[in-house]
């Protein structure tokens, strides 16, 4: 039991850290790259897409206080994270924070369940993004054929112009009359489109980080554009139209109607449990610890300052998406689009359209790195097969990595539902982030000694108010949810045993006894 809970001293980790030479990553990242990164991670599916679901069908313009709710939840999160990147400047992130602190075992667990935040998520948002890449390209008068843009068996119909899934197009179908049976089918094969977004995101990032980061700067700055176009349009016609606005926000939290989370307060937060999502990502940022410049630094206003600005941001856009257009119409895949139609600008639809696929394809890009980041640190501990962890001599990215990732996320997006996807992120996410808040405050008990260039305030209320929001969250998730994630959690313990603990760096390391000084002063 005790080798289980074997940790890895921080004075390895951080020697580590300081390590130089040709297996090493480069450190080429800034503070406004890391910025960026950040917000590349995180505004996405959640703002452009689930916002609008969720006031539709739980919060009304409440949603609004989803975004503050969730937004507070994710900041002491975020607080955590930034004390542990600081502290433990080193790829891993979650992992190699709990890998310090809790114990190898649990450093497994939140490797193998980190997996679940950013190769499913990942694949997550390339199966969102290739529904958005698809309109655009209509919009441009190209059709491309159905049968390779929905996961496989997805019932398609060719309907006012566009081909949909029966089941999202059903209900306009029953509202018009229309029998679906008199409409041309089709049966979709695979979803190609997401897979070569995939794909193309996973060739940037062999390529090089600092290359990636450039490439992921330009994204940022276009989605970022975007929003900002959205809010000033939206904002004119607010003060112009302030009778609108106040009718759309009338009543601003709507009745409960008699079921949880349908409206109501029960409805703000099933409505924050679900734009969660939006939040994820600012993490990501720690997992380029060892890239980064100056780490002790730069972590903290990488973190702290991109979920900051996509909080303010996502505040302002859900407030003014619910004034411009009655809640009840956002049930749709681009509500964002949709608002700009409504205020009457129609070349603001497609604009926001060629933004979101661009604002979409950076988020995957952050995802794919962060995982490929978090397997290299594992290979470099031993819990994964050496490969994992070989750094391209030219590149210097770990490309074997990467490849492998982006080859199971490109799978994984081109079968799986965004449902299903989705929810497993949300899960695997909050775990984490259970974990992490957690470390947090038994480093600070057993490590007090260490100097920390980050500290999180007022510990231990700020982590146990981190991780008792995340369990919240949790536990608003669906049974199913639960189950794939103990079945996802039992595959890794089989590898982990069948593999890890045998090739345990630390272990190994220890038993030799060359750090058994170093192990030995571990409490
Ligand atoms: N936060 C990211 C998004 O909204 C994952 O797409």
């Amino acid at each position: 039991m005790s080798k289980l809970l074997i940790t890895k001293p921080i004075d390895a980790i951080l020697a580590e850290a300081e390590g130089q030479g040709a297996n090493t990553l480069k450190r080429a990242l800034g503070p406004v790259n890391l910025i960026m990164l950040g917000i590349g991670a995180i505004i996405g599916t959640g703002i452009f897409v689930l916002t609008g679901q969720a006031a539709a069908m739980h919060a009304g313009p409440a949603i609004v206080i989803s975004f503050v709710l969730a937004g507070i939840g994710c900041a002491f999160a975020g607080l955590c994270y930034t004390e542990f990147a600081s502290l433990i400047p080193i790829a891993g992130s979650a992992y190699t924070y709990g890998y310090a602190t809790l114990g190898e075992i649990f450093a497994w667990i939140i490797g193998w369940d980190l997996i679940l935040e950013y190769a499913f998520g990942a694949a997550t948002v390339a199966s969102g993004w290739s529904g958005y890449f698809v309109s655009l390209l209509r919009d441009l008068g190209i059709q491309l054929p159905p049968q390779w843009t929905a996961t496989p068996g997805t019932e398609m119909v060719f309907y006012a112009g566009r081909w949909s899934a029966l089941a999202t197009v059903r209900p306009a179908l029953q509202a018009a009359g229309v029998d679906p049976a008199t409409l041309p089918h089709a049966v979709a094969h695979f979803n190609l489109v997401a897979c070569l977004a995939i794909a193309v995101v996973t060739v940037v990032l062999v390529i090089g980080v600092r290359e990636s980061a450039n490439l992921n700067s330009a994204m940022v700055a276009i989605k970022l554009t975007v929003v900002f176009i959205f809010i000033g349009l939206a904002t004119a016609f607010v003060l112009k139209h302030p009778d609108v606005a106040a009718r759309n926000w009338h009543p601003f939290l709507p009745p409960n109607t008699g079921q949880f989370g349908a409206f109501g307060w029960s409805g703000v937060a099933r409505g924050a449990a679900v734009i969660f999502f939006a939040y994820i990502g600012f993490d990501a940022v720690s997992t380029s610890a060892q890239e980064a410049r100056n780490p002790q630094k730069d972590m903290p206003i990488g973190i702290i300052g991109s979920l900051l600005i996509c909080t303010v941001l996502y505040i302002i856009v859900a407030g003014l998406l619910t004034a411009i257009v009655p809640y009840t119409s956002l049930n749709v895949a681009d509500p964002v689009a949709v608002g700009v139609d409504a205020i009457g600008i129609h070349w603001g639809s497609v604009l926001v359209d060629a933004g979101v696929v661009a604002g979409l394809a950076s988020v995957m890009l952050v995802m794919l790195y962060g995982q490929s980041r978090v397997l290299y640190s594992m290979s470099r501990d031993g819990l994964l097969p050496r490969w994992a962890s070989a750094v391209h001599p030219r590149f210097r990215t770990p490309w074997i990595t990467s490849i492998v990732v982006g080859v199971f996320a490109a799978t994984f997006a081109s079968v799986l539902t965004i449902g299903d996807l989705a929810s497993l992120v949300n899960i695997g996410t909050l775990l984490a982030f259970v974990i992490v808040c957690l470390g947090v405050w038994v480093l600070r008990v057993r490590r007090p000694d260490l100097k920390r260039p980050f500290k999180t305030p007022l510990v231990p209320l700020v982590p146990i108010l981190g991780a008792a929001i995340s369990l919240g969250m949790m536990a608003s998730l669906p049974r199913t949810t639960w189950i794939r994630l103990l079945v996802w959690l039992v595959i890794g313990l089989c590898i982990y045993f069948g593999y890890g603990r045998r090739h345990s760096v630390v272990q190994a390391t220890a038993r030799s006894g060359a750090l058994a000084d170093i192990v030995r002063t571990e409490p």
